[in-house]
């Protein structure tokens, strides 16, 4: 197996093959420096934990994740705590996701097989009977090739145009994301819809913030110096309880991350998968991609595994079918908080409906199940 990309979807599926006893070689473009310090996600599902777990990747994950019972709505200056664990029975975990990838290297390293990092000039061929992996002068013969190399990687433009359908939407709006040397000022995630825009209150550790505010999509960061980030997340957070207050810290970390939603279908092409960012991106409101990604690697696993047990193509064969059916769940329910979370061209209606839908997103015990529902995720 070939799996281009040293991201979650790379590195879970090198090691549920791994546990199968299935050959594969990595192939990462960045350093490893790069890719354990790189800032992105912060939520788990409960079913990605378990999934890391039982694959004996836990251990560390473990110790040092904050599981939360619940999170909270903020807006008209109220939050709205909606309790995950007691409308579901299951919760989720605060865990960065470079710290994930930091295990998921040592792991994959402790079992001595391939994982080359800072390759260059990745080219595909042959996916429709004998795929060849080229990097740097070398050749790599495959039976399959994963592409797990992102939105932006090398592996779906490799697919002949017109052999994928793309569903896609872009937003017209950004998220500014700090990570701050202070203690989180909630125990719990805040989403909060003002006036002036969306803002979210997450952590990493009990000395650790990380907060997200929406911007424009062209936001230079530059216009953001730490004064004018603290004080619009303190505008945006605020509310009607005096006794509620953001701490604000020293900025380790600052970025501007587009919103979109995109699918391609099928997640294959011949011998090529398409697994995680690589086949689809969902807007980061839902709190899904690393758990998407994780959800992919887990069918294909298994449906490898039974490919070269028995011979049988069937699961490979449904592969994309089966992860495009929860893709499509998540990609609603991340489109159905993001829009109900993010201002629209300071537009008087579309607010009072969100206000109306949040209302009833906190009041209706079904509304708030459905929710918690998504938000925990669907079992993997
Ligand atoms: P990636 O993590 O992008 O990994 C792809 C890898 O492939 C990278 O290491 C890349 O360097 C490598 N690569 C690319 N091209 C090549 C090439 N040509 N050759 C070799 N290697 C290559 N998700 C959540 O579940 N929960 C959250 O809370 C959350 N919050 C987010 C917040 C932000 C601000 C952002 C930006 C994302 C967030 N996400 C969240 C999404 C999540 O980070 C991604 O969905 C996740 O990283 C997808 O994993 P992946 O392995 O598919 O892709
Ligand atoms: C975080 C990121 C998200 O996209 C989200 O919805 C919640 C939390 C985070 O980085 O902590």
């Amino acid at each position: 197996m070939g799996i281009v990309g040293a991201g979650p979807a790379g590195l879970v599926l090198a090691h549920l093959l791994h546990l199968r006893g299935i050959d594969s070689v990595v192939l990462e473009r960045h350093t490893r420096e790069h890719i354990e310090k790189r800032v992105r996600a912060g939520v788990l599902e409960h079913g990605t934990v378990e999934l890391l777990t039982a694959a004996g990747l836990g251990e560390r994950l473990q110790r040092e994740r904050l599981v939360h019972h619940g999170l909270e709505l903020l807006f008209d200056g109220e939050g709205h705590r909606i309790p995950l664990t007691g409308l579901t029975g299951r919760n989720i975990t605060v865990y960065g996701q470079h710290e994930v990838v930091k295990d998921l290297v040592a792991a994959r390293l402790a079992t001595g097989r391939p994982l080359h990092f800072a390759v260059s000039d990745v080219t595909l061929s042959g996916l429709t009977d004998r795929p060849t992996i080229r990097f740097d002068g070398e050749t790599l013969d495959c039976d399959f090739v994963v592409g797990c190399d992102g939105f932006h990687g090398v592996s779906r433009p490799s697919v002949p145009a017109g052999a994928l359908t793309v569903y896609e939407r872009v937003y017209p709006y950004a998220w500014l994301g700090v990570l701050a040397e202070t203690p989180p000022s909630s125990e719990e995630l805040i989403y909060a819809l003002h006036e002036r825009g969306f803002a979210l209150h997450s952590m990493r550790s009990p000395t650790v913030t990380r907060l997200y505010l929406q911007v424009r999509p062209d936001e230079p960061l530059d216009d953001w110096p730490d004064a004018r980030i603290w004080d619009e997340l303190g505008t945006r957070l605020a509310r009607r309880d005096p006794a509620w207050s953001l701490t604000d810290g020293p900025i380790l970390e600052r970025s501007v991350a587009p919103m979109r939603s995109f699918v391609v279908d099928p997640m294959r092409y011949g011998r090529l998968f398409l697994a995680g960012d690589a086949a689809h991106i969902v807007p980061p409101t839902g709190a899904k991609g690393l758990n998407l990604a994780v959800a992919d690697v887990k069918v294909l696993a298994e449906a490898l595994d039974s490919f070269y047990a028995t011979g049988e193509a069937r699961l490979l064969d449904a592969y994309s079918a089966t992860c495009l059916a929860r893709v499509w769940r998540v990609q609603h329910f991340s489109w159905w908080m993001t829009s109900m979370l993010h201002r629209i061209d300071d537009d008087p209606f579309t607010l009072q409906l969100q206000l109306s839908q949040l209302r009833y997103t906190v009041s209706s015990r079904a509304a708030a199940t459905s929710l918690a529902e998504n938000y925990v995720g669907l079992p993997l």
